[in-house]
């Protein structure tokens, strides 16, 4: 994995390397240079490697797909939304940076993005990058991660029912994880149908992601977890331990993890790192 990381990590300096004004580049760069461990951009690259296509092309869309991230944590941990003080081990944005400054290196890392994708779509004519891009700009939208943002943040101190924890998941979380692998198939050339199950196993490997990091922040560690823990019970937060109990939540996050290998396991790829990535994400303590 360390070498797709690096890759990654090469291109978003390149993508990052903005001269003026410093002060935005800089705040950009620290959050997402803060030691992420680039699991979006990590399955876009390896969903292409699986269908047995060279993944130099989906990187556009892997570091896209990143700054999009970046730009929703530095927007979560702002005071009005989670109001935390350190992610990934660090001080988060707004409190080296200042409100002002890390709402506006959110929205910059946000229209980054779309520049990257838009001048890749440009310059290879490609139908396929204007298919990835479309996956991508989905599902970090309204029926996607700020739809999840959204619902999840009106239901801070109330009870909900457990369909709206779904809906909340779904889309805060699996759907840019679901974006991250299908962007990867449709830059492999891969037909409706294969993008269609690289998207199943995402939605469910992406529930598992939100479950776990839900039973994190009860049981992790926060030096390892590099964020502080406690933060959901602090905001009253409706998570999948609040509501169905540390047991079963455990019990879902394994089934959820199983299905996702499991739809991957079910088609002939090329090679299995996407999956031992996967597995791998099962054991993560941070
Ligand atoms: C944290 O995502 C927020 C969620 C959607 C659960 P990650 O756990 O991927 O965060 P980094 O990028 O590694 O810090
Ligand atoms: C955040 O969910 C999901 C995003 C889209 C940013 P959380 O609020 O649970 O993520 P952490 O725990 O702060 O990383
Ligand atoms: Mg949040
Ligand atoms: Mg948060
Ligand atoms: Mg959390």
């Amino acid at each position: 994995m360390n070498e797709y990381i690096e890759i990654i990590n090469n291109r978003l300096y390149t993508y990052l390397d903005i001269k003026y004004p410093d002060i935005i580049s800089e705040a950009m760069r620290y959050s997402v240079f803060a030691g992420g461990k680039r699991v979006r951009p990590a399955l876009a690259l390896l969903s292409t490697k699986a269908l047995g296509s060279d993944f130099n092309k989906t990187i556009p869309f892997a570091c896209a797909l990143e700054m999009i991230h970046a730009y929703s944590l530095i927007h979560d941990d702002l005071p009005a939304m989670d109001n935390d003080d350190y992610r990934r081990g660090k001080l988060t944005n707004h409190k080296v940076y200042g409100e002002a400054v890390a709402i506006l290196a959110g929205d910059a890392l946000l229209n980054t993005a779309y520049e990257i994708m838009t001048d890749y779509a440009l310059e290879s004519v490609d139908i396929n990058s204007l298919k990835a891009m479309s996956k991508i700009a989905k599902a970090s939208g309204i029926d996607g991660m700020i739809g999840g943002q959204v619902v999840d943040i009106l239901s801070d101190g109330k009870i909900i029912e457990k369909e709206i924890l779904t809906y909340i998941h779904e889309n805060k979380t699996a759907a840019l994880i679901k974006a991250a692998m299908a962007s990867g198939a449709i830059m492999a050339g891969a037909d409706d149908e294969i993008v269609r199950q690289f998207e199943l196993s995402g939605y469910y490997l992406g529930m598992a992601f939100q479950i776990k990091d839900d039973i994190l922040d009860v049981e992790g560690n926060a030096s390892e977890l590099g964020k502080s823990i406690g933060s959901d019970a602090k905001n009253h937060k409706n998570t999948y331990v609040s509501l169905y109990g540390m047991e079963r939540a455990k019990k879902d996050y394994e089934e959820f993890s199983s299905e996702s290998v499991q739809i991957l396991l079910r088609l002939s790829l090329y090679n299995n790192d996407i999956i031992n990535y996967a597995e791998s994400l099962l054991n993560r303590k941070s």
